[in-house]
């Protein structure tokens, strides 16, 4: 009987959650949704680049961007993917001014070419956001044998600023937005063995890269003092995306509790915020989510780190960046 009991007081309780869910339904969406920009801000005759833009949260920020005149390139490492993208963004907003070249952030050739022919093409670059991103995928190696996360959320991207950093400068006032994650917390450099060769583990993989991500803006923000061109860092909330297709399990949680969530729109709200709000035209260095200030754990507030990271950045790339 007691058996009986405690099974119909679960079905009670679940039966209850499952009707405030729905009772609630609008109001929860509303949470879920988090910060929306507020700027009405128009982007005619600017430039703009997005890495990993075929879908999700990037895909999104091109739609918006588009929407406020922008040209967007939309840099994929699957065209075909990229074009049907940009059908969408076209079919959406017919005027989008969106074309798509392709950039393959796990090779360092591919970055290069695709920098000289950016650098070839167009001559001014206004805004740089440096969305890709890969989680929790097996262990794999980009072509240049770095760690996939660490090898294409920070290397390849810090490879791409590098190679535009002189456009954007030219182009100032120039903004660039390096999309983190709250996931940072839970990272930290592990010099001894970046590309996890000693032992891996694909989450804390995840957690090391969008760390360095942190360190990055703030280094390169620390660098570009009194050059107009201003760089922050993203946490975009979490977003049901394409992002969890390494992991099952985050794939199942993902889609049990999508409710909750943002949508990529959503997600794409403090990226677009940090690409053009008036009120941050002078702010860099700074990490933000649902579009205000956000909390940076304490290892992504050295300095030290920072610098040794720039350091080893360089090293690993064969660049020399001062
Ligand atoms: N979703 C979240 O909850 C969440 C939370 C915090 C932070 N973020 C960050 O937000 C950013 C965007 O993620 P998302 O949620 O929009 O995920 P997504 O839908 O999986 O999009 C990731 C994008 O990155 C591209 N990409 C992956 N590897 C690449 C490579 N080697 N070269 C070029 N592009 C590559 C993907 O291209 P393909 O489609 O061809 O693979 C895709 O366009 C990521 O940096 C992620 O870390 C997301």
């Amino acid at each position: 009987i007691l058996g009986v009991m405690l099974l119909l007081m679960i079905a009670a309780g679940l039966g209850l959650v499952t009707l405030l869910v729905v009772f609630f339904k609008p109001q929860i969406r509303q949470y879920g949704a988090g910060g929306v920009c507020q700027s009405a801000a128009t982007l005619n005759g600017k430039t703009v680049l997005i890495t990993g833009a075929n879908t999700g949260i990037g895909k999104e920020t091109a739609l918006d961007l588009a929407r406020r005149g922008a040209r967007v390139i939309m840099a994929c490492r699957d065209v075909d993917k990229g074009e049907e993208a940009a059908a969408g963004i076209r079919g959406a907003y017919p005027p989008a001014l969106v074309e798509v070249r392709e950039l393959d952030l796990a090779d360092t050739c591919s970055i290069r070419a695709f920098a000289e022919t950016l650098l070839r093409e167009i001559n001014q670059l206004h805004v740089l956001i440096n969305n890709a991103g890969v989680m929790m995928c097996p262990y794999t190696k980009t072509v240049d044998g770095f760690e996939m996360h660490i090898g294409v959320n920070h290397l390849g991207h810090f490879l791409l600023t590098h190679l535009l950093i002189g456009l954007l400068k030219r182009s100032a006032p120039a903004r660039i937005v390096v999309v983190s994650s709250l996931a940072h917390n839970f990272g930290w450099i592990r010099f001894h063995d970046l590309h996890s060769q000693g032992s891996y583990n694909s989450g804390l993989a995840y957690c090391q890269s969008k760390l360095a991500n942190v360190l990055f803006a703030r280094e390169l923000a620390r660098r570009l003092r009194g050059t107009e061109v201003t760089v922050n860092s993203v946490h975009p909330g979490t977003v049901n995306s394409d992002l969890t297709r390494h992991s099952t399990l985050m794939t199942i949680f993902f889609t049990v509790f999508a409710m909750f969530l943002k949508t990529p729109r959503e997600g794409a709200q403090t990226s677009i915020y940090c690409a053009l709000a008036e009120e941050l035209h002078a702010i860099s260095g700074k990490h933000f989510s649902d579009c205000a200030p956000a909390f940076v754990a304490p290892q992504g507030r050295s300095e030290e780190t920072a610098r040794r990271l720039w350091e080893v950045s360089c090293e690993l790339l064969g660049v020399e960046w001062d």
